[in-house]
């Protein structure tokens, strides 16, 4: 396999598809164990009154092919509210240790039923109940009112939960099915930035964009990416 990909700089002549190249780092990141969470990415979204606002979410898909990632949440979460009064997001990868930067901006739509179904099923017990368990982003009275929430939600699925809510009474979890409010959104870039770091600040850089046209099933057939360097 190729190391080009590792190299203190992007080739001289760009490759034509930034997308690879972004997956080759996430993938570098994840082998090499670089940090907790080395698919962790920031998520910026626009509220209906123009007001930014950006969280660290994890990257469950990198499909560089056509182009799109994934991430999971819950539908009715601050994020998911304005993504659909808005579905520009930017998104930010930065792994500090390689010095590398990615930078995308595209169009967020939720995935396929039978795919957010298929992730929620990989999950274990635990993650599913707290997808039932959380009104994502809404007010909560106390600590103790979350637990009481998620403890009885966790019941109506037969579930008796321990008082640490970490392990249940009973030896089967039963299975649960995944809340209709909460699945994955596939975010399709519209421009991709690639950063390496340099020293003196005489770092890398080049942006690629490329044309997304709407097909019929909430998915979108991509033109083909144009790059160019850009100044540090
Ligand atoms: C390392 C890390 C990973 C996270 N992963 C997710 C995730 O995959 N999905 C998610 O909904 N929230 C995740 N969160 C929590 C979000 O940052 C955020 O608090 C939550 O989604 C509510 O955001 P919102 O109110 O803007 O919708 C993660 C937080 C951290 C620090």
């Amino acid at each position: 396999m190729s190391h080009e990909h590792l190299a203190a700089t992007l080739p001289a002549k760009l490759p034509d598809d930034p997308m690879h190249w972004a997956a080759t780092w996430l993938e570098d990141a994840t082998r090499a164990n670089l940090r907790r969470n080395p698919n962790a990415m920031v998520v910026s979204t626009v509220s209906a009154d123009g007001t930014p606002s950006s969280r660290v979410v994890l990257c469950k898909s990198f499909v560089a092919d056509p182009g799109y990632i994934v991430f999971y949440t819950n539908y009715r979460s601050q994020k998911s509210r304005e993504i659909e009064g808005n579905p520009r997001v930017a998104v930010n990868f930065h792994w500090d240790a390689r010095g590398r930067q990615v930078r995308l901006q595209g169009l967020a739509v939720k995935s396929p039923a039978e795919e957010s179904d298929r992730y929620f099923a990989s999950r274990d017990w635990g993650s599913q109940v707290g997808a039932w368990g959380s009104d994502q982003s809404s007010e909560l009275a106390s600590r103790e009112a979350l637990k009481e929430q998620v403890r009885a939600r966790a019941t109506q699925f037969g579930l008796e939960l321990a008082d640490d809510l970490q392990s249940h009474k009973g030896s089967d979890a039963p299975l649960i099915p995944r809340p209709p409010h909460w699945g994955g959104f596939r975010i399709w870039p519209q421009r991709v930035e690639l950063w390496i770091e340099g020293a003196d600040r005489i770092h890398d850089r080049a942006a690629w964009t490329r044309e997304l046209v709407p097909d019929e099933s909430d998915a979108f057939v991509a033109g083909p990416w144009s790059g160019s360097r850009l100044q540090p």
